[in-house]
């Protein structure tokens, strides 16, 4: 087995080198490749239903619908964003105008990943005024929601950032994500890997259709299609008619699901995937009957799971490979007698907690050990000594400390920390490295 060592250095030990008076070491951080895949989560199709249950009370509360500029739509947007934000989801409203009102997208961060790496799942919230919009949007919408909860719940750490969006006014011609990707800097764009849209995915005369667009995105979605042995089409009903549009538009890789609208089921596409052939997808498409009773559970169902499938997967969560190795090689000197130091490490794409085995490599070079106090800390600040004072007079601490950070999250910055309590002797971090094993 391979890693690729990608060398870059970390901020904080760039910094810690640099207050002390320069950087003479080399810096690196491993990114674990070719571990194990961390498996994707079953969504419950109960609690995707649920949303829709709660979508459509919102619906019947003011009007019959959730459309732009509606309260119905204002109430939706409050219902998702209190959902992400007990979740642990940093979340932004960035609103806009649009035949005279303000409409509104739901932004939602899922803190830690590469920042420079973000994958997108996205879904329009907003239904026509003709209707409560369930399976246009609130299916898809639903789903992606369903999915954040489950990253949460799962304390799910992935390589990249993740971040899920639902958008406002895209009835009205996509308004909501062509005004985000329009005041996105162009270096926010570059670090937008993917870009998933989800609308309409529970039409109750279904079929499943894949975009084709970004070839590791539509590979993926086959790949989850192919492993139920569900025959998928490519999607065909107006490309562009959805909030991946804008996304394309600028150069970003996009990809989603269709479960179908008003185009009609032909025999052979009820032969594969059962239903009625000679009607539309959604009949209720855009219509008053868009209501709960309009979803397909079985494709509901399975479009969930392939929405938590494709974010899982892309986002490139591995479970390490058998001692892969985060090590910080810059000096950092440790003043005499003086305040504490650190040298920093940045642990990435290890799913969940650090191993009740860590290795914990320390070299300081000194020339009294007894004079120093060496802490392990954790990315959340948790302290773990190594060495209070110990071995008197004898040069130098280097060996290899095993300790159970079992409750720890694996990734983030940790840190060595040292300190010198007595005065005349002196030395420097050579070098921090962490071994999971
Ligand atoms: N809201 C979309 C629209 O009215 C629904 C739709 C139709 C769609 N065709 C599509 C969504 C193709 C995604 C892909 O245009
Ligand atoms: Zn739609
Ligand atoms: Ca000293």
């Amino acid at each position: 087995m391979t890693l690729t060592v990608p060398r870059r250095v970390t901020a904080a030990a760039a910094l810690a080198a640099l207050a002390l008076g320069g950087l003479t070491g080399t810096t690196a951080s491993a990114s674990p490749t070719g571990g194990t895949a961390v498996a994707a989560p079953d969504i419950p199709l109960a609690n995707v239903r649920q949303h829709l249950t709660d979508l459509q009370a919102i619906a019947t509360a003011n009007g019959g619908n959730r459309a732009h500029g509606r309260t119905g739509y204002k109430a939706s947007i409050d219902f998702v964003k209190a959902k992400l934000d007990a979740a642990g989801y940093t979340t932004a409203l960035q609103t806009f105008t649009s035949g005279g009102a303000t409409g509104y997208n739901l932004i939602a961060d899922w803190p830690g990943g590469d920042p420079n790496q973000v994958i997108m799942a996205g879904s329009h919230l907003d239904s026509v005024t003709a209707g409560p919009g369930i399976n246009d949007n609130g299916s898809g919408s639903a789903a992606i929601l369903e999915t954040a909860l489950a990253v949460s719940r799962a304390g799910y750490q992935p390589t990249k950032h993740l971040r899920f969006a639902w958008w406002g006014a895209e009835e009205l011609g996509l308004i909501g994500s062509k005004h985000y990707v329009n005041n996105l800097p162009a270096a926010e764009r570059t670090k937008v890997k993917g870009y998933l849209n989800f609308d309409m995915i529970g039409s109750p005369n279904p079929g499943y259709f894949v975009y084709d667009d970004d070839p590791t995105i539509e590979q993926t979605f086959k790949d989850y299609y192919a492993g139920l042995g569900v025959p998928t089409e490519i999607e065909t009903e107006g490309d562009g008619r959805s909030d991946h549009a804008p996304f394309k538009n600028v150069g970003i890789p996009v990809g989603g699901l269709f479960s179908g609208a008003d185009y009609v089921k032909t025999a052979a596409q009820a032969q594969k995937w059962g239903g009625t052939s000679g009607q539309s997808f959604d009949r209720c498409y855009h219509a008053s009957c868009d209501t709960t009773a309009n979803i397909n559970d079985t494709a509901l169902d399975r479009n969930a799971d392939a929405v938590a499938y494709a974010i899982w997967n892309l986002s490139g969560a591995t479970t390490p490979p058998t001692g892969t190795v985060f090590e910080n090689t810059a000096d950092v000197s440790v003043p005499d007698n003086g305040v504490a130091v650190t040298s920093s490490v940045t642990v990435t794409g290890i799913a969940g907690n650090a191993p009740s085995a860590l290795k914990v490599g320390v070299d300081i070079v000194h020339t009294w050990r007894g004079d120093l106090i060496v802490d392990l800390i954790a990315p959340d600040g948790s302290v773990y000594n190594l060495a209070n004072r110990t071995g008197g007079s004898a040069d130098n601490i280097q060996e290899t400390f095993t300790v159970n950070a079992s409750t720890e999250v694996a990734n983030g910055v940790w840190k060595l920390r040292a300190q010198d309590k007595a005065s005349s002797d002196t030395g420097y971090i050579n070098g921090f490295k962490l071994t999971f094993p």
